[in-house]
């Protein structure tokens, strides 16, 4: 089976792209490479000894895409593709709604005018808003509250009318919490363009000294020690939660997951991590709270684990260690 990867050469794209190519999938990865490197390719096909084709165009490009689907035959589509960063949505919101809902309007077109009818869709744990209660279920009410946020929950929306429209069609919601961490090779990894936007790329450039310290945004939440948060989930095994979905849906129904550890940790508890895992020390200053920030967010990865049969095998140490690895054999990232 042949599957189209789009957002492919990027941070979770690359990493799933492995475990399908593990698994005896054919890949095809289309990406613009406006957010990844085109060195990811190379990598992917030394961790795995098999080659992948790799187109470098658009989603958007609608005609582009059905080729793509037609020339390689390909059942399946997971799409990666998007912006992702919450400030500069916040600035630039019509390049986050075209990129991302246009995108995913066009590819889908483009699937259904080729008979392609599953789709694996990265959607985020920021649809639910601020918590109303924890851990958060897939029933908890949606909700966004930045430009970024939006453009995820309207292709939800738009994928949730579609598919009452279509039931034949499979589509797989997939809401991710943190992801963090690389592969264990240390050959692929995350590689931010410029200021890293979230904790764990910020931290390890500090531990390589690229950045010389970390700002702490917040110290004065209803957390055990002040600092926000967050679920952490590893990237292997959220590439791995996205073949089981996969899997599935080439047996059965459509899917709306959390895909999440189900366990939070604060910043200082990631810091302190990071320290003991990489033998680096991790300055940090306290700051004020980011803007739109929450104190708290983690997931109920029950329902992953009842229909897939997953769970996040990875824990926060692996996570570090997995992470510093990968930075340390790659201090400027891939290029
Ligand atoms: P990433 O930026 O590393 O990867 C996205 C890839 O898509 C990049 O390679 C980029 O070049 C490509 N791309 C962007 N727009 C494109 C377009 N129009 N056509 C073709 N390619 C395009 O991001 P990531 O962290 O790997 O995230 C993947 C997906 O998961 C995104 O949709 C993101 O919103 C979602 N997500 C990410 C996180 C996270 O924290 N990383 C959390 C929740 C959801
Ligand atoms: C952010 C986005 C969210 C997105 C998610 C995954 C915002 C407001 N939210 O969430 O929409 O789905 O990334 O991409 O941008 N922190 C610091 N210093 C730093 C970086 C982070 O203290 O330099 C803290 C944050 O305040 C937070 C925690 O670390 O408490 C995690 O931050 P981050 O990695 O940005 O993830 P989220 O806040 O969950």
């Amino acid at each position: 089976m042949t599957i189209l990867v789009t957002g492919g050469a990027g941070y979770i794209g690359s990493h799933t792209c492995v475990e399908l190519l593990s698994a005896g999938f054919e890949v095809i990865i289309l990406d613009n490479f406006v957010n990844s490197h085109p060195e990811v390719i190379s990598r992917i096909e030394k961790i795995t000894g098999k080659g992948l084709a790799v187109i470098n165009g658009d989603v958007r490009d609608q005609a582009l895409v059905e080729e793509c689907l037609k020339k390689y035959s390909c059942t399946a589509v997971m799409h990666f593709a998007g912006l992702k960063a919450v400030g500069d949505s916040v600035k630039n919101p019509l390049a986050y709604y075209d990129n991302n809902f246009v995108g995913t309007h066009r590819l889908l077109l483009a699937m259904q005018n080729c008979g392609v009818e599953k789709i694996v869709f990265s959607s985020s744990a920021t649809v639910y808003g601020e918590p109303q209660y924890l851990p958060i279920t897939e029933d908890h009410p949606l909700t966004a509250t930045n430009p970024y946020g939006r453009s995820k929950l309207f292709i939800e929306e738009m994928l949730r009318d579609f598919h009452h429209a279509n039931p034949s069609w499979k589509i797989a919601l997939l809401r991710y919490f943190n992801p963090a961490g690389a592969h264990e090779s240390g050959l692929i990894g995350e590689d931010p363009m410029g200021l890293p936007n979230n904790l764990m790329p910020y931290i390890a450039q500090v531990a390589t000294g690229r950045r010389e310290y970390l700002s702490i945004w917040g110290n004065d939440y209803a957390t055990h020690d002040g600092t926000g948060v967050r679920d952490y989930i590893h990237v292997v095994d959220l590439a791995l939660g996205h073949l089981k979905a996969l899997q599935q849906l080439n047996s059965s129904k459509s899917l709306c997951l959390n895909l999440g550890a189900g366990i939070g940790y604060s910043v200082l508890d990631i810091v302190h991590t990071f320290e003991k895992t990489s033998g680096k020390k991790i300055p940090y200053q306290i700051d004020k709270r980011r803007f739109g920030d929450i104190a708290v967010c983690y997931a109920d990865p029950t329902l992953a684990r009842e229909s897939l049969d997953w769970v996040a095998r990875r824990d926060l140490v692996a996570i570090c260690k997995d992470h510093w690895r990968w930075q340390k054999q790659n201090p400027e990232g891939y290029a």
